[in-house]
């Protein structure tokens, strides 16, 4: 037998008993002969001594031990001397006297040490992720991920939702990224493709009857990197028959709450029923289609106040139909000059062509666009933004979503630099209305904005065929802190519809026939009305765990650059593999 009890678990009212621990070498301390080890497991860390007073044979061999041996010890249970209780651990009552020891296994010396956090690169924490994890903060990550699923799971359960699995080898899925082939060896020249989402799958199990369906889903993106990204990630992934959006959020709302009071009960939900805000208005008011409400400063549409200036970049974008917003940021009129620099290299990241701004010092307004403006234009200014002396008004002139987006970053920085973002707060909003279609950067072609599944509102039907630019989707977002961690729709489920969609695509009948007949074929059996959502469940642990990046509340993530460190992947094959698969390499990096 390993063990009796784990290394979590002893306290004052096991005095007296004789147990055996097992687990690794935490800590190992030398006093004056005395031998101290802090045994840890899962569960816990606890203290064994070894006394060559007490039994020789152990303490000789607990000389040799170092830290991560593995060990079991067999000794008796005491209560520590007074005064050196340790009140932080569940265990800090008790000591146990070592009279048995086996070491298990010895360690080498870790690459980076266990008993304490220190910064190491992440190249090192990924390569040897299995020692990472044996820190308290990752541990404590990937249990309350594991309590948070389950609890989602029966919640979900509790209200009617079934769990079906679907396939991980796909047919392609436009969700707007980049997709990971798997070459089929059966039919040269053919390919599957991992899923992006089980989107149409959890389409097709509405049209099955299913009614109520989840999934703790694995997805696939082929995508470039970011704090926030993982080419392989995990979401709750839900549908519902006969629903309308509000059912949707509705059920959502309900698990978010429920999953704060439990797994972050410290935090503050802000406001609750959570606000909804359509696209439109969370560009116009916070720069941002997903919104950090943690803080109230607010972008304002001066356009009406400077279309007359002389300043051609305000006059001029309004007269091309474009808008200039301004942001008032409070008692910041003291930064400098390449504070102000900076911020304006941030904006042009952003797509701004400038980042002009109002100082509202003391001794009057400065800024170098005042020339341009006359009197009555700057104080159109100050009373449209509300403001006084200490705060800076910066402008983006711009089209909408650029202008919006611009300063929306701005707001960002801002609120941040300012320490506005309190810890302490969890901002849901729901984010709906949004553009049916956005044009896609790198093309310039008209494409989904969420995917072209999604059903455009009632009233903006008529649009489709006159400026389908216009047209709304019965689409919505759910943000915390201004994060997006989910996104969903109310979906097409009639064929004709979904035809016109593809149409305005311009994805020919063919094209869709090829792509998507299974699921126009299915649109034929009588689709029941529906919709969904999915929930990015990295992000949301993330939040909850109070982390900086999906990967650290991911077992084994993938690194900035798309790369398994831990087992080394991707990796270059044998090639009889390759020419099974029925692939050549053209060339290698
Ligand atoms: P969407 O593409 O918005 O919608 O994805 C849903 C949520 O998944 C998270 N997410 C990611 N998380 C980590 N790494 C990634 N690369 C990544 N990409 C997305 C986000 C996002 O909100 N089928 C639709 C859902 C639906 O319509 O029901 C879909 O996948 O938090
Ligand atoms: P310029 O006349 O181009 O030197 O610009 C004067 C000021 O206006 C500078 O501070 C620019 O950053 C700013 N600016 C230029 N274009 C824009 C724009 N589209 N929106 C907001 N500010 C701008």
């Amino acid at each position: 037998m390993y063990r009796t009890h784990t290394c979590g678990e002893l306290t004052a009212s096991d005095k007296g008993k004789t147990v055996t621990l097992s687990g690794w070498v935490h800590r190992r301390r030398d006093h004056g002969g005395v031998i101290f080890i802090d045994l840890r497991d899962r569960y816990g860390l606890t203290q064994v001594v070894f006394d060559p007073e007490f039994d020789k044979k152990s303490w000789e061999a607990a000389e040799k031990i170092r830290p991560e041996f593995v060990l079991k010890v067999t000794g008796g249970v005491r209560n520590r001397i007074k005064g050196q209780e340790n009140r932080n651990m569940k265990t800090g009552d008790i000591e146990v006297y070592i009279n048995q020891i086996e070491i298990l296994n010895e360690s080498k010396t870790p690459p980076f040490e266990i008993d304490q956090e220190k910064p190491v690169g992440e190249e090192l924490r990924l390569k040897y992720r299995y020692l990472d994890l044996r820190h308290d903060r990752m541990r404590d990550n990937l249990v309350l991920r594991h309590k948070m699923i389950k609890e989602i799971r029966d919640f979900l359960d509790k209200d009617g939702f079934v769990e079906v699995e679907t396939p991980i080898l796909i047919k392609g899925t436009p969700e707007g990224s980049r997709e990971y082939l798997v070459p089929s060896r059966l039919y040269p020249g053919k390919f599957f493709v991992l899923p992006q989402s089980p989107q149409q799958l959890k389409q097709l199990l509405m049209i099955a009857g299913m009614d109520k369906y989840f999934q703790i889903a694995r997805c696939f993106r082929d995508e470039d990197q970011r704090g926030d990204r993982q080419p392989e990630f995990t979401q709750l992934d839900l549908e519902m028959s006969f629903a309308e959006e509000k059912d949707v959020m509705a059920i959502n709302e309900k698990l978010f709450i429920n999953l704060t009071r439990k797994f972050a009960p410290t935090k503050q939900i802000k406001e609750n029923p959570f606000p909804i805000f359509t696209w439109h208005e969370a560009m116009n008011r916070f720069g941002s289609d997903k919104p950090d409400l943690r803080f109230n400063m607010e972008l304002t549409d001066v356009s009406d106040v400077v279309e007359k200036s002389d300043f051609k970049v305000f006059s001029g974008t309004v007269e091309a139909g474009g808008v200039v917003k301004a942001l008032k940021v409070k008692g910041v009129a003291d930064w400098s000059r390449s504070e102000l620099d900076k911020l304006e290299e941030l904006a042009k990241v952003y797509g701004a062509k400038g980042l002009a701004y109002l100082v509202y010092k003391k001794e009057g307004i400065k800024s170098p666009i005042l020339k341009f403006l006359s009197d009555e234009i700057a104080e159109g200014v100050t009373k449209a933004t509300g403001a006084k002396t200490g705060d800076i008004v910066f402008f983006a002139a711009d089209q909408f979503t650029t202008a919006c987006d611009v300063l929306g970053q701005v707001r960002l920085y801002c609120g941040e630099k300012l320490g506005l973002m309190d810890p302490n707060v969890f901002s849901y909003c729901w984010v709906n209305e949004f553009p049916l279609f956005e044009f896609e950067k790198e093309t310039g072609q008209l494409a989904a904005m969420h995917h072209p599944f999604t059903r455009p509102m009632d009233e903006d039907r008529e649009l489709l065929e006159r400026d389908p630019v216009k047209a709304r989707a019965i689409a919505y977002d759910i943000i915390l802190n201004g994060n997006e961690i989910g996104g969903g729709s109310i979906r097409i489920h009639e064929h004709k519809l979904q035809q016109q969609i593809f149409e305005i695509l311009k994805i020919s009948p063919q094209d869709a026939e090829a792509r998507f007949g299974h699921i126009l074929e299915a649109f034929r059996y009588g689709a029941p009305p529906h919709g969904g959502i999915a929930w990015g469940l990295d992000r949301l642990i993330m939040l909850f765990a109070d982390e900086p990046n999906i990967r650290e509340v991911i077992a084994f993530p993938k690194d900035q650059k798309a790369k398994d460190l831990t087992l080394g992947a991707p990796s270059e094959m044998p090639e009889k593999d390759i020419k099974e698969a029925n692939i050549q390499i053209l060339h290698k990096k």
